[in-house]
């Protein structure tokens, strides 16, 4: 898998315990959260029926569906609660110190949207 990195801009303000979507990048937009400092990325799309997970509540690192309640953790994408089977996507970040400059490593085989 051959990655290119894409800018997210500056994280610095993003406080911990919230996330924020990228909708435009990827075929489904990214998700990142910020849990206990560190910044996770997950694929914004439930892989129960691929619906949005922007508007899902997030407590600790689990990312609750807002459609049927399905849970993972965003540290891997897996799943911790029915009805979703299958792990949601995950992508590296790489930040600067400041983490003023932010880029989500995306396949570069993945459509957009
Ligand atoms: S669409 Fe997410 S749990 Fe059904």
């Amino acid at each position: 898998m051959t990655t290119d990195p894409v800018p997210l801009g500056d994280l610095s303000d993003l406080a911990d315990r919230e996330m924020r979507c990228f909708p435009d990048i990827g075929p489904h937009g990214v998700l990142v959260c910020r849990i206990d400092g560190r910044l996770h990325a997950v694929e914004n799309n439930c892989s129960h029926t691929n619906w949005s997970l922007a508007e899902g509540r997030l407590r600790g690192t689990t990312l609750t569906c807002p459609r049927h309640g399905a849970q993972f953790d965003v540290r891997d994408g897996s799943v911790t609660a029915p009805p979703a089977t299958e792990a949601i996507g995950t992508f590296e970040l790489e930040l600067s110190p400041d983490e003023t400059a932010v880029h989500v490593q995306i396949d570069r085989s993945m459509p957009s949207q």
